[in-house]
């Protein structure tokens, strides 16, 4: 069955492991499941990654981001999300286009209507089905986020971590008005707890709506 599901979310929300074990318990059920991420999912787009997110770049204009995401995005679906949900796959995105404006949006303000207009584009109008936005207070998710990167000893992809509080409740914001925009697509996921809660609570969403287009 091809369905397209993204994981949406602040820093820290739990996105990379929900989306890592709802992968593995889809594939247990015999779906055929293609696990991405954004910005990246191909060698060209992982290539803008890194620089998208290298801590040194804060120079990097806001504009200029837009355009590096876009550019990622336009990428990473023509070579694998559209050729996957052509093979009946379904496809598990770590973000996509809600983040662009959430992050590009509602927080850094550029314009809205742009940057619709540019999604759309970038990605010839694929659009998720089903959106999994895990909706975490700011400070448990930075905190998750900062003990991650010890543990990892990660350096070089914390440029979005080190801004500031009041950014990170502005991305907040900005979901939590996509997903009154848009009910029906972007789930709202209560990220707090345990993982195995936040998966269970993804599991019976999905579950109803793997149900409903089969
Ligand atoms: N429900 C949870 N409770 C406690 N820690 C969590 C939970 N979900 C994820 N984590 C941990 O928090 C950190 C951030 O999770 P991660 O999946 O990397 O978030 P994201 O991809 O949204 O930035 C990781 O170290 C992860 O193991
Ligand atoms: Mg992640």
């Amino acid at each position: 069955m091809a369905l397209f599901i993204t994981f949406e979310g602040i820093e820290g929300c739990g996105k990379s492991t929900q989306l890592c074990l709802v992968a593995e318990q889809l594939r247990q059920q015999g779906y055929g499941v293609l696990t991405t991420r954004e910005p990246g999912g191909c060698a060209i787009a992982e290539q803008i990654r890194a620089l998208l997110l290298h801590p040194d770049h804060d120079i990097l204009v806001p504009k200029a981001e837009l355009l590096l995401y876009a550019a990622a995005r336009a990428q990473h679906v023509e070579q694998i999300i559209r050729p996957a949900l052509q093979q009946g796959q379904l496809v598990l995105c770590d973000r996509f286009c809600d983040a662009t404006l959430a992050y590009q949006g509602y927080a850094r303000q550029l314009e809205i209507a742009a940057i619709e207009h540019l999604n759309h584009y970038a990605c010839s109008g694929l659009q998720p089905d089903l959106t999994f936005w895990l909706d975490l207070p700011v400070h448990i998710g930075l905190q998750r986020a900062r003990q991650r990167n010890e543990d990892d000893a990660l350096q070089h992809e914390q440029r979005f971590e080190q801004q500031d509080r009041q950014f990170h409740e502005q991305v907040r914001q900005g979901y939590l008005q996509l997903h009154q925009q848009q009910p029906e697509r972007i789930l709202r996921i209560d990220a707090t707890g345990t993982v195995a809660e936040v998966t269970k609570r993804i599991a019976t969403l999905l579950t109803s709506r793997l149900h409903a287009a089969s």
